[in-house]
């Protein structure tokens, strides 16, 4: 496990106010279920500067060099400094990397299936988008795609309870509905958590769903780059009742929130000027 000396070093050099990363208190648990785990080959998703990214390294580092992270997101350039490429803190802090790693942009969770081609992963972090459904679609994606036993760890399970984050659920609901065994961190706003997988993803059908079963507070619709992909993994991996009413749930998404805009520009038209 990393020891505090060791996080604080990382943190004193790179950390500034509103970077958006982990902090010391969850690097110090994602560190902890990395030593105690023991995984191969992991997976990240929602890299943004790279501190996550950095501490995941560091803890395998210490497993050993055939160790593997793959990490995706779906930019390219660091959202809270755009002169930024995302992940550019691991080359700061870490030019010599102790394991394996593979960072690709422009990617998301169900690009995790282009990296099994030899073993599933056996250990996950999800930090991406954190609007509900998000956290639970990456998690329903990425569940075929790992190894009994695995522990995916969600961070911002507690981000809700921070009044201008409310709308920001999603961990909270898939961290919430998944079955033990689970941990989260005793540190800080107790803000990640983890589950660990030892069923056949099938047989995650029904948390899934008591997930997406509450309310959704993602702003936009779902695009459509994103649902066909969606809809390809669930017709593939989950059975047919299950991937009917991933549809079901967003096309009715879809729609209300395409009805709710129509209806905020007809209303706009109908404003007399000035
Ligand atoms: C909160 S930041 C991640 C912070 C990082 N884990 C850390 O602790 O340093 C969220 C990142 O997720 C990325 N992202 C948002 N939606 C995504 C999606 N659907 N798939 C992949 N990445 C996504 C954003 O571009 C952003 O870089």
């Amino acid at each position: 496990m990393l020891s505090f000396d060791e996080i604080d070093t990382v943190f004193q050099q790179h950390y500034f106010e509103g970077m958006g990363s982990i902090t010391r208190g969850d690097a110090k648990f994602l560190s902890g279920l990395i030593q105690a785990s023991q995984p191969h080959k992991c997976f990240e998703v929602g890299v943004a500067s790279g501190m996550s990214t950095t501490f995941l390294l560091m803890a395998l580092a210490k497993l050993g060099p055939e160790r593997k992270l793959v990490s995706v997101d779906i930019s390219r350039q660091y959202y809270a400094d755009r002169s930024k490429q995302v992940g550019y803190v691991v080359d700061q802090a870490i030019p010599d990397l102790g394991c394996e790693f593979e960072l690709h942009f422009n990617q998301w969770s169900a690009d995790a299936e282009t990296f099994c081609d030899d073993a599933k992963f056996d250990f996950a972090f999800i930090d991406a988008h954190h609007s509900h459904p998000w956290p639970t679609l990456d998690t329903m994606l990425l569940l075929p795609l790992v190894a009994s036993g695995t522990w995916i760890a969600c961070h911002d399970i507690a981000l809700k309870d921070i009044p201008r984050f409310a709308k920001e659920t999603g961990p909270f609901h898939i961290y919430q509905a998944f079955p033990e065994p689970k941990k989260k961190s005793t540190l800080e706003r107790k803000n990640i958590g983890a589950f660990q997988i030892n069923r056949r993803h099938q047989e995650y059908e029904e948390a899934l769903l008591a997930s997406l079963a509450q309310e959704w507070t993602v702003s936009g619709v779902i695009k459509k780059s994103f649902y066909d992909r969606i809809y390809q993994m669930v017709d593939q991996y989950y059975s047919e009742s299950f991937a009917k009413e991933i549809r079901r749930m967003i096309e009715a998404h879809n729609l209300m929130i395409n009805e709710r805009r129509a209806k905020q520009k007809a209303a706009k038209q109908s404003k007399p000027d000035g």
